[in-house]
């Protein structure tokens, strides 16, 4: 080997070491004071597999899905019909799509497609579609342990126009539900036209990030970012607002606000954070059903705790 050919290997080695350390220690720093948004749980997998796998075992992630015959676990078939009101609800399947005719607003009948279901481990509730984009909960819920089906603010208490009735303007799966079974939610609303635009969600399901805020920062930080550009439940020091990351939805309550008269939403508004009280998210808990005020409902678990 000649001199000035040793020299470049030298040098060429020089430069590609120079390189792979700015390569990797140049991994930006990332502004602390930009609001991190949703990215999903998939993305959290990349780097906590064993955790991600331990919360696919809880019934966290099993949630709001698109219907189909695998998500359905309700009798759309046999068992078939449900009566309550003095009215027959009937729910079938035709082309592998599912439908219940029931009545509706004004009290009106029609035929309405299961366009989402929601659970299925205890009870499964079936969520349609109104032209104005209101995803309205269906009137009949499945009861698994007990394979029938029940009444849900349909036609067994309820009356078209009392704010609670399953095709009320008021109750609407963006309103009632959504907050406390997805994450990520984004929908606009116009009061005055009654419709909605742009319903989406980064997940349908409890995520990562609903106990643990949003994390786009935490996953482009560096190393020595990443334990403060996330909120571990653990590490906050208000008992109550630890408890409250749990709180925020295995419990209820309501909003002051109010929508068409009728009470807006049932959850905390989803600018609510792990780590924030409730309270100034407008949301008040509400004392359970027993005469000492513990629950009697299912989804009470904060107020007993
Ligand atoms: C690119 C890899 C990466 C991704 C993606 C990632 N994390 Fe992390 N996360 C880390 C590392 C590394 C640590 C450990 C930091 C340490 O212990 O110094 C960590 C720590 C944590 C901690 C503990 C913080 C503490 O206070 O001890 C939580 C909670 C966490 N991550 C949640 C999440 C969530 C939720 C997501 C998805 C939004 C996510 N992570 C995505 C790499 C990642
Ligand atoms: C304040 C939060 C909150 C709101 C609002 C909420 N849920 Fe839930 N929901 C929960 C929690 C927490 C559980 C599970 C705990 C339990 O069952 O005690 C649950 C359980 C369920 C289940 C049972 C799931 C299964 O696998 O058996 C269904 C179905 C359901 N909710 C549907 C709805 C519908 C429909 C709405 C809107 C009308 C709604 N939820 C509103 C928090 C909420
Ligand atoms: C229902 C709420 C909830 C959900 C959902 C959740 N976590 Fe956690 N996570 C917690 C709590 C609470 C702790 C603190 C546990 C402790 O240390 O006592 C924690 C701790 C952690 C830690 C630090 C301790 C450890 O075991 O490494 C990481 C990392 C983490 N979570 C990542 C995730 C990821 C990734 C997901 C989604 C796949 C996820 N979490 C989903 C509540 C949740
Ligand atoms: C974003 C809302 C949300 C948060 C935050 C949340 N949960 Fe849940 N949790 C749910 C919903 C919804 C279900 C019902 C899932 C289903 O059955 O399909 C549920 C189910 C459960 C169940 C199973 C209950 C049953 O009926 O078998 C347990 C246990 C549970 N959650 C514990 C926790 C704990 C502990 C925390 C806090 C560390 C927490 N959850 C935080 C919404 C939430």
């Amino acid at each position: 080997m000649n001199r000035s050919f040793k020299l470049a290997l030298v040098v060429g080695f020089l430069f590609s070491i120079t390189f792979f350390i700015i390569q990797s220690c140049g991994k930006q720093q990332v502004d602390l004071t930009k609001p991190a948004v949703y990215v999903g749980s998939a993305k959290c997998q990349e780097c906590h597999e064993g955790v991600y796998d331990g919360w696919k075992s809880t019934l966290h992630p099993h949630q709001f899905k698109e219907a189909s015959p695998n998500a359905i676990v309700g009798d759309f078939e046999l068992k078939n019909t449900l009566a309550a009101g003095g009215y027959t609800s009937k729910m079938f399947k035709k082309d592998n799509k599912f439908f219940v005719t029931t009545k509706g607003p004004e009290g009106k009948e029609g035929t309405y497609e299961v366009k989402y279901v929601l659970g299925g481990f205890w009870k499964q509730r079936y969520v349609t579609e109104f032209p104005n984009g209101g995803l309205h909960i269906l009137p009949v819920q499945w009861i698994v342990k007990a394979q029938k089906w029940e009444d849900f603010r349909g036609l067994e208490k309820q009356q078209p126009g009392d704010g609670v009735f399953w095709a009320d303007k008021a109750r609407t799966y963006q309103f009632n539900c959504t907050g406390c079974h997805d994450v990520g939610i984004e929908f606009k609303y116009d009061v005055k036209t009654d419709k909605y635009e742009n319903t989406n969600w980064i997940e349908k399901s409890v995520g990562c990030e609903r106990c643990h805020g949003p994390g786009s920062n935490h996953v482009d930080a560096p190393i020595e970012q990443k334990v403060k550009t996330i909120v571990n439940p653990a590490k906050l020091h208000d008992p109550t607002r630890a408890a409250l990351v749990c709180g925020q939805c295995h419990t209820r309550g309501e909003s002051k606000g109010k929508l068409h008269n009728f009470k807006k939403t049932e959850y905390p508004s989803l600018t609510y954070r792990p780590g924030d009280p409730v309270v100034n998210f407008d949301y008040d808990t509400k004392p359970g059903l027993n005469p000492d005020g513990s629950a009697k409902d299912h989804r009470q678990q904060y107020l007993d705790y």
